[in-house]
């Protein structure tokens, strides 16, 4: 074999497995723990489960069940920060994945996804930029009909919205915006200090776009919790995520960091396309948050 053909097929080799791994990687669904010290000095730990970035679609009985497993950790407070889904018929495999954590308190934002099905783009798009939707290109999913499911299972819609919820008897002043990816987000209307009484201060957005980090941390918020970014989806090993689908820095993709005064998490989420089922070096995950003081 000549050695030029010998190198095309152990490149073309290469590629085959590589993409192969992908694919499992998308479905090796994991775990993170990380700890943020941001409760007042002598309270108990407080446990907040963050999910994002589902995107179930019919026919993932193994990420579902997987989440709903997700209840064993006997988690205090459960966020999801956006995109749900990904298929027009999701909500109901999205209610039966987080039935086992309805009885929890818990509070959600939108992402584009939940408003918008996937369409096929070329990964090499996301290298030049944030993504741009076409509404007129898209159908609408029926995010209307998660809404009212997950309100009337208790969870509040942080959209921009802001309430009190009581955690563990202790008083969690949370708030939050519709996805600024697709410019829906609104801070001015749940702007203004957080209640200095709270035991904690919580800030939610699908997307860690900076314009909304910034308004959250000069308000006084203790932590704020995003997904998005997938944390970055396709990385390298060693160097991290190369994209974040939108204006924060590749350093703060995934995991805890801080903005300002504030802790941020942001989560790497669970899914991804339908279009482009595959990950790699960056595990679909869930984190479980032990806030202490
Ligand atoms: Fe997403």
């Amino acid at each position: 074999m000549r050695r030029s053909t010998a190198a095309v097929l152990g490149t073309l080799a290469a590629g085959a497995a590589g993409l192969a791994y992908a694919r499992w990687e998308a479905q090796h669904y994991t775990l993170r723990r990380a700890t943020a010290a941001v409760l007042p000095a002598g309270q108990p730990d407080l446990r907040l489960l963050h999910l994002s970035d589902m995107h179930l679609v019919p026919g993932q009985s193994k990420k579902q069940a997987w989440i709903g497993s997700l209840r064993d950790l006997r988690p205090d407070l459960v966020i999801v920060t956006g995109d749900f889904m990904s298929h027009v018929d999701a909500v109901p495999h999205v209610l039966d994945a987080l039935d086992p954590l309805f009885d929890l308190p818990g509070a959600f934002v939108l992402g584009s996804n939940d408003y918008y099905a996937p369409m096929a783009i070329n990964p090499a798009r996301y290298l030049a930029g944030p993504s741009q939707l076409e509404p007129s290109r898209r159908e609408m999913l029926p995010w209307g009909d998660l809404v009212d499911a997950l309100t009337t299972s208790g969870w509040l819609d942080l959209s921009n919205a802001r309430a009190t919820m009581k955690v563990d008897g202790r008083e969690v002043d949370v708030r939050g915006v519709d996805d600024p990816h697709i410019s829906r987000d609104r801070y001015a209307e749940v702007a203004g200090p957080f209640e200095p009484e709270a035991d904690l201060c919580l800030g939610v957005t699908h997307a860690p776009y900076l314009r909304v980090l910034d308004g959250m941390a000069d308000d006084g918020a203790d932590l704020i919790l995003a997904g998005h970014t997938h944390g970055g989806q396709l990385c390298l090993p060693g160097v991290g995520a190369l994209v974040t689908n939108c204006d924060i820095d590749r350093k703060r993709a995934k995991g805890l960091s801080s903005h300002r005064e504030s802790a941020l998490h942001v989560s790497a989420g669970l899914g991804t396309s339908p279009y482009a089922p595959v990950r790699f070096a960056c595990p679909p995950e869930a984190t479980l948050l032990t806030l202490t003081p």
